[in-house]
């Protein structure tokens, strides 16, 4: 009795973990049934390994450096050969002093490797705890999907960059600063959030509320 109360047992545990896999899948970009997407404005008969190549990040790499901190991305919206395949990737330029605003990715977990000079770094996990680390040129540190996180280059004179791969071809980015500051949110909710007065959110709004894009 007992054998066969263990074998019904490991055959309910078995039905959960299969119940339970779909809901691992949905968690990041859904599965495809074809090998690739060409978009809907291109002929298939055109496709070629083009297609499948994207110089977009040949500047970043290999122009000047540029004088303010500077994210150049290869995700889905400049490369469309990535839709459906779960993957992106961004390069990253710090000159001296300069930091990645908080900032979170909703649909991806971030694998930074840092490629030259040093990056401070850190994220908070979703029980409030913080994880920073000092990063040389080589290192490697993972950014777990969601959380909030920043890199910082401390460095007086020293520039630095990093190239970074996400699980997801559109990994999306919200600021935190410019999320909360610079999008409109009523100045009353902002005073109260913060426990701060109207002045202080006066001059952060200032200072967070992006310039309007030019067309
Ligand atoms: C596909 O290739 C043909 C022949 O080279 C060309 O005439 C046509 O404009 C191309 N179509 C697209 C959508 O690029
Ligand atoms: C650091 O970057 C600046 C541009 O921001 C560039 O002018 C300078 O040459 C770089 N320094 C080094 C040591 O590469
Ligand atoms: C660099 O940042 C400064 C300060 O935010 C800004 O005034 C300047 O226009 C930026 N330069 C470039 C080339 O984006």
């Amino acid at each position: 009795m007992a054998a066969l109360n263990n074998g019904v047992s490991s055959f309910v545990l078995v039905l959960l973990a299969l119940s339970a896999a779909p809901l691992a899948v949905v968690a990041g970009d859904p599965d495809i049934l074809t090998d690739y997407i060409i978009p809907a404005n291109f002929n298939p008969a055109n496709i070629t390994g083009d297609f499948f190549a994207y110089g977009g990040l040949r500047a970043a790499l290999t122009g000047p450096a540029p004088v303010n901190f500077t994210v150049t991305k290869a995700s889905m919206a400049e490369f469309p050969a990535l839709n459906g395949q779960s993957v992106s990737f961004a390069s990253l330029f710090y000159p001296p002093g300069s930091v990645n605003p908080t900032h979170t990715h909703p649909r991806a977990s971030e694998l930074l490797l840092v490629v030259d000079g040093e990056l401070s770094v850190g994220f908070i996990d979703t029980a409030g705890k913080i994880f920073t680390k000092d990063l040389a040129t080589g290192d490697m540190f993972i950014f777990p999907k969601g959380t909030v996180h920043w890199q910082y280059n401390a460095a007086v004179s020293q520039n630095a960059s990093a190239l970074s791969a996400f699980g997801s071809a559109a990994a999306g980015l919200v600021s935190v600063p410019v999320t909360v500051f610079g999008t409109g949110i009523d100045d009353d909710v902002l005073v109260k959030s913060f426990k701060t007065d109207v002045d202080t959110v006066h001059k952060l709004k200032t200072a967070l509320t992006p310039p309007p894009k030019k067309p």
